[in-house]
């Protein structure tokens, strides 16, 4: 399947030209995402998540480098009657009724009036607000506004979803509800591209991620792919530190356990197979050799902490 967006070198640097901070919001951002995705936009506060997704939005116009989506640059009309939008901290107006914002976002996508109600009643129904339809959204709850927000971003039936920290502030129940909803889209083939800082979630969600951190990509890629390439654990016996000192220097984690064993942990594999199998050939009681899958959590931060050494 095509990619959905594709980014290329995308640098984005606040302020006038007299003014400009010296360090880019965004840094030669360049990140493909595949069809058929749920995919998850990672980083931490200040990381550059919305100002690309302002990018790919055609909200903000970049210093540098070029983005497309669904084939097309952001500012095509075409794309944009292909694509919803969640941003990041939408505003309501409280006095208008679910049912009555929905009409004007309906109006403004200009969905046809002979259809427009029955497309309303449905999107209700699928972030389950149905019997809040006539209520006002400034009596609404946060969780109950979000997912009026994701409502209108899928009324004109987009084929991809965008949407900004779609899950933060909500409570645990409200979380799962709108992750819910989130999947119930991409069964039926809508691809989303979200970012989020909330890790657990992301790891059940999406297929793939992009970790941001200060402007910068440091990964992306399949989940399953990103984590299963992320090492080999090896046991060390009691009595057997020279092995221990011997392969420390490349370990990413270590512990002396109480019984003078090691434990250590690589993230890579690269140029350690050869060497573990000679010890495995040698002094196959001595070690004991598996392979170890973080979670997505370890590396995050794993990703973000070796990133502060960098440069
Ligand atoms: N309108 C703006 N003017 C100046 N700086 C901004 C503006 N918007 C964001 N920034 C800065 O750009 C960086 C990235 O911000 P942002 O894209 O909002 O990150 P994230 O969404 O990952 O939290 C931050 O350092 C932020 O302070
Ligand atoms: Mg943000």
């Amino acid at each position: 399947m095509s990619n959905v967006i594709e980014i290329n070198e995308l640098t984005k640097y606040y302020g006038s030209l007299f003014w400009k901070k010296k360090t880019p919001a965004l840094d030669r951002l360049t990140l493909l995402v595949p069809g058929g995705t749920v995919f998850g936009f990672l980083g931490p506060n200040g990381a550059g998540k919305t100002t690309t997704i302002k990018l790919l939005m055609d909200l903000i116009r970049p210093s540098s480098g070029q983005a497309r989506i669904l084939g097309e640059p952001p500012d095509s009309l075409d794309v944009k009657r292909q694509i919803g939008f969640l941003p990041d901290a939408p505003a309501f107006s409280s006095y208008l009724s679910a049912r009555e914002f929905l009409v004007i976002c309906a109006k403004l996508l200009r969905i046809p009036s002979a259809t427009r109600r029955k497309r309303i009643d449905e999107v209700l129904d699928i972030v389950k607000m149905t019997n809040h339809a006539g209520s006002r959204l400034g009596g609404f709850s946060r969780g109950m506004l979000q997912r009026i927000g994701i409502a209108q971003a899928i009324l004109n039936e987009p084929k991809l979803l965008i949407l900004d920290e779609p899950l933060v502030g909500l409570d645990p129940h409200g979380r799962q509800e709108l992750k819910d909803i989130i999947i119930s889209q991409k069964k039926i083939g809508t691809d989303v591209f979200f970012s989020s800082h909330i890790l657990s979630d992301v790891e059940k969600m999406c297929d793939s991620i992009g970790i941001l951190n200060n402007g910068k990509l440091l990964c992306a890629g399949r989940i399953d792919q990103l984590l299963s390439a992320t090492g080999v654990r090896l046991h060390v016996n009691p009595g057997c530190d020279n092995i221990a000192q011997d392969f420390l220097p490349m370990a990413t984690g270590s512990i002396k356990l109480s019984d003078g064993g090691w434990e250590l942990v690589f993230t890579t594999t690269l140029d350690l197979t050869s060497k573990l199998d000679k010890l495995r050939a040698e002094r196959p009681g001595d070690i004991s050799v598996s392979s170890s899958r973080e979670n997505l959590e370890d590396f995050f931060f794993r990703k973000i902490e070796s990133d502060r050494f960098v440069e």
